[in-house]
């Protein structure tokens, strides 16, 4: 039996059949304090004998690879690629196994948060007649001889949730972006969490959400994901968030004089860049100690057409971004729900209104002032854990070269 079991492969599943005691003389510094005298063995999966990744190899750290190889180990280092190419053996490291049940986590809690806060989880349709968030960025197809495209949010119908009376909802779901950008940030397809609610008198209650419901999640994830944050950061390591109890506001025109007294001079009507939205992040945490912060009052040219203008002054709009360690996690908003003023945005944006008239038309019937917000959940759980691509976060990512497995 002893010599049947050696020549197993590596990755081979076995069912086991023995007796559990405790060792008298258990070895010093083991972590396991019980061992199995093995009575039967049955290999129920063989693996093949060389496998395309070693999962050792592909479960050490940076440093540990250095150390390795300067102590003359022979070890292969296993490149982005050759992971993702054998997602399913890559996806059995302790990191990778704890970095989607953080995932799942997030998700969890989302829903739990929303549900006790009186939302309604909604599913919108995934194929649209155009696109909801306007641009190039669209995965077009054919419906029946129709003309049709992917989701690239369920921004419209999640809108059409609140005309239908819903009050508040919520969605988990597949967002499709035909992405040309090869960047460590964007995929072709994510999963969105999104959520639109009423509004009674100020966009602010929107962001009173995302305060509530993400510092209540940052809070639960530390305090129950302990063994998972450990096995990510061995392999990775990393420095936990730094957040407040009360989230961070500041209007773009405060984050644009920030910049400036740091010598960063931005257009301020224009948007932020990746870099200058890093470099924000950066002073922010100097300046107020939080690596999680709100950015709202946009200018308005930067925003969708959906966007509500400020009601003072029509330059800036009620909207918001939302930052881990100076990146984007979220975007939100007050939505127009005059259907006049959302056909008038849509055309200033050379978005032709016949292609969105029954999204206009649903704000005809009577519509209530609501806002909401869109977040990406690979993004969240790659920037909570300082990770520095996506992809890492995504259990079988798709992006511009990348449609397999
Ligand atoms: O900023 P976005 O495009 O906003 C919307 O879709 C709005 N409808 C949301 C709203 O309710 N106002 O996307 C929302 C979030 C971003 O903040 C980002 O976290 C993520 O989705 N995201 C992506 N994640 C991965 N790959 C991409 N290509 C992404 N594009 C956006």
């Amino acid at each position: 039996m002893v010599k049947y079991a050696a020549a197993l492969s590596k990755e081979s599943i076995i069912d086991v059949e023995g007796v559990v005691s405790v060792p008298k003389d258990p070895i010093k510094g083991a972590s396991q304090q019980v061992e199995v005298q093995v009575r039967k063995l049955y290999c129920v999966s063989k693996a093949i004998p060389i496998l395309p990744i070693n999962i050792e190899d592909a479960a050490r750290s940076d440093a540990e690879i250095e150390k390795a190889e300067q102590a003359g180990e022979k070890l292969v280092r296993v490149n982005q690629d050759t992971r993702l190419n054998n997602r399913f053996l890559d996806l059995r490291t302790p990191a990778n196994q704890a970095i989607f049940r953080i995932q799942c986590q997030v998700g969890t809690l989302f829903r739990q948060f929303l549900l006790s806060e009186g939302c309604i989880e909604i599913h919108t349709p995934k194929l649209m007649s155009g696109s909801s968030e306007g641009g190039s960025a669209v995965f077009k197809l054919e419906y029946k001889g129709q003309p049709a495209c992917l989701a690239q949010s369920p921004q419209f119908h999640k809108q059409m949730a609140i005309c239908a009376d819903f009050g508040r909802v919520f969605e988990i779901g597949p967002v499709f972006r035909a992405e040309d950008s090869f960047t460590h940030r964007h995929l072709c397809e994510f999963v969105g969490l999104d959520v639109e609610m009423e509004i009674k008198e100020h966009y602010s209650e929107v962001m009173d959400v995302v305060d509530r419901l993400f510092v209540s999640m940052f809070d639960s994830i530390n305090q129950n994901c302990k063994k998972e944050l450990d096995a990510i950061g061995r392999q990775y390591p990393f420095e936990p968030l730094k957040y407040l109890p009360k989230t961070l506001r500041l209007t773009f025109e405060e984050g644009i004089q920030i910049l400036k007294e740091a010598g960063v001079e931005v257009d301020p009507l224009g948007d932020l860049n990746t870099e200058t939205e890093r470099k924000l992040g950066q002073l922010v945490f100097e300046k107020y100690g939080t690596e999680f912060y709100i950015l709202h009052r946009y200018p308005l040219a930067v925003r969708p057409f959906y966007t509500m203008p400020c009601y003072d002054n029509p330059a800036y709009s009620n909207s918001f971004d939302v930052f881990i360690r100076g990146e984007e996690i979220i975007s939100g908003a007050q939505r127009v729900h005059v259907p006049e003023l959302l056909a008038q945005r849509a055309e200033s944006c050379g978005i032709d209104v016949r292609t969105i008239s029954t999204y206009i038309d649903s704000f005809r019937c009577g519509a209530p002032t609501h806002g909401g917000f869109g977040v990406g959940l690979e993004r969240v759980v790659m920037l909570y854990c300082a990770l520095n691509n996506v992809r890492k976060t995504s259990l079988f990512p798709r992006d511009p070269q990348r449609l397999a497995p």
